[in-house]
């Protein structure tokens, strides 16, 4: 069954969810079970935090999370987690910590509208999600990125799939219908 984009930024409001890409990671989730009980968990790109708060839906809070933003996040108040405001360029990926079952980053450039300049944007996003997770994700680990599909598709691709044993790419339906993110799943 398909929905109109606002179904989703309303269904977020009616269930107190802090954005609609809370069913985006649903949707991830259900089909490719990446979201595990007792999961220690990089959530990259997280603010304002509902990739944070699916995390603690599915494991009922039986899961620990790192974010990190440019943003601040305003704390939930019946779950912890660590958060840190940096830019993702600038972070020591010895403050991070190790042995991350699952990586996510769902880090977006701010859109200017200029052809091939966000999905570049985009590209490197995704490649500094990936150094970092090559640094901390444990083995049959999960990666998961948000990537606005452009020229540099099929590289991107190539370089994902010398790292991991399993590669995917999935766009979810409660991503906007004109939209070009897609998102790679990786298992290592
Ligand atoms: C689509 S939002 C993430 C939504 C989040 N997953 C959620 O569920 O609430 C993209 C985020 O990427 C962050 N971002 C973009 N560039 C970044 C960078 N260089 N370093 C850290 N965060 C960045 C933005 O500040 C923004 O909050």
């Amino acid at each position: 069954m398909s929905f109109g984009d606002e179904y989703y930024t309303l269904k977020a409001k009616k269930l107190g969810i802090r954005a609609r890409s809370y069913f985006k990671l649903e949707e991830l989730d259900h089909k490719f079970k990446i979201i595990h009980d007792n999961n220690k968990i990089l959530d990259l790109g997280a603010a304002p935090g509902s990739w944070i708060q699916y995390c603690r839906d599915k494991t009922k809070k039986k899961v620990s999370i790192t974010s990190v933003d440019l943003k601040p996040i305003e704390p939930l108040n019946d779950f912890l987690f660590n958060h840190i405001v940096e830019n993702i360029n600038d972070i020591s990926v010895n403050s991070l910590g190790r042995d991350y079952d699952v990586v996510l980053s769902d880090m977006a450039p701010n859109t200017s509208g200029i052809k091939g300049q966000d999905t570049y944007e985009s590209y490197e996003l995704v490649l500094k999600a990936f150094s970092i997770c090559k640094n901390v994700l444990k083995d049959k680990g999960f990666f998961v990125a948000k990537y606005f599909q452009g020229e540099e598709f099929q590289e991107l691709r190539n370089e994902l799939k010398q790292f991991f044993n399993v590669l995917k790419q999935f766009k979810p339906k409660s991503s906007r219908k004109k939209s070009k993110e897609i998102f790679f799943i990786g298992i290592r």
